[in-house]
Order: C-alpha cells, then structure tokens, then sequence
C-alpha cells in the first residue's frame, strides 16, 4: 500500500505534521512519500492508495481564515476516486479553514474521509490520534467497496 503526504507550510509546522503523518503510516505499513505541494511527482499520486494534504491556517485570528497558499493548492492534479484526509495547523484559532480546504480537495475530485485542524503545540498527541481515524476510515472505505 502506498501513502503520499502532500503539505503546504511557510515555516515549518505544517511540514513537520506532514512528516509525523508520514512516519505514522510507515509503521502501520505504508509506503510513504511526504511532498511540498510544489514537488510532486504525478505517478506517485496516481499510484497512492491514500493521500493526505495539509497547509497552514491563514486569517486574522477570529476571522477571515482561508487555506494557506490556495493557489497552490489549487494547483494540485485530480485526486478522483483517491481516499483524502485533510489536514491543517494553527497557532490560535482555525475557524472553518479545515472545511474550505476539505472543500478544495472534493473540487479535486478527492474522497476526503477524515479532516482535522492541529494546534501547532499540540501534534505529539493529534497526530496519532489523526492517523488512527485515517486507518479506521479507510478501512471501512474498504470494506464497503468489497460488499458494493
Ligand atoms: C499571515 C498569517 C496569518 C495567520 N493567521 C492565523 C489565524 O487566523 N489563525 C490561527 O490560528 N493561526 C494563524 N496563523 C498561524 C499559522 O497558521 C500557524 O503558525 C501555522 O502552524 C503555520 O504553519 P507553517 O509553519 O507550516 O507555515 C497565521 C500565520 C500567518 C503567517
């Protein structure tokens, strides 16, 4: 099974959730690449079983939040039919940030089966929580595709 975790960060959080997620799914037996949204290779993501995409909360704090480099992400290729967990960090407040990036990966085509907003103090202790929802979601993924 292979994994790639694509991640937009300006410095650094978001890169290194990318990495924890990456090195999480490499214990539960994935092969994993982790990508800057700027460096990815198209036959990885088209060979992915599982994709995860994350950047940064940008806003001004209590409002006004949007995704981080959207037009990045935009760039992204179709994600049709790929199982997608979204992900972002934040210092103080994410507001509904991790649905509009939610909403940007279904525009890609994404299947986005789990989405999760961090506190960049807290990803020691999300990000394995984030990771076990990802494996539980594909997992029944699976198994209503096996019974379809
Ligand atoms: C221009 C700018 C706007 C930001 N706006 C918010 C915000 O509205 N709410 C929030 O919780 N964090 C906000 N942050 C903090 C970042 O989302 C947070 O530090 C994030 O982890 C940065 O990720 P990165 O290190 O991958 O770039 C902002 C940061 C920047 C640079």
């Amino acid at each position: 099974m292979k994994a790639v975790v694509i991640f937009e960060s300006r410095t650094g959080n978001t890169q290194r959730a990318a990495e924890m997620i990456g090195g999480e799914l490499r214990g539960a037996g994935y092969e994993v690449a982790v990508r800057p949204v700027h460096g990815l290779k198209l036959t990885e993501i088209a060979e992915a079983d599982l994709l995860a995409v994350g950047t940064w909360v940008d806003g001004l704090v209590l409002f006004g939040h949007r995704p981080g480099g959207t037009a990045k992400l935009m760039t992204l290729p179709s994600l049709h039919h790929k199982p997608v967990a979204a992900f972002a960090t934040y210092k103080w407040y994410p507001g509904n940030c991790i649905d509009q990036i939610s909403d940007l990966l279904a525009y890609k085509g994404a299947d986005v089966i789990h989405r999760r907003a961090f506190n960049k103090t807290q990803l020691d202790v999300l990000v394995p929580e984030f990771v076990d929802n990802v494996l539980t979601a594909v997992g029944a993924r699976d198994m209503s595709e096996a019974t379809a």
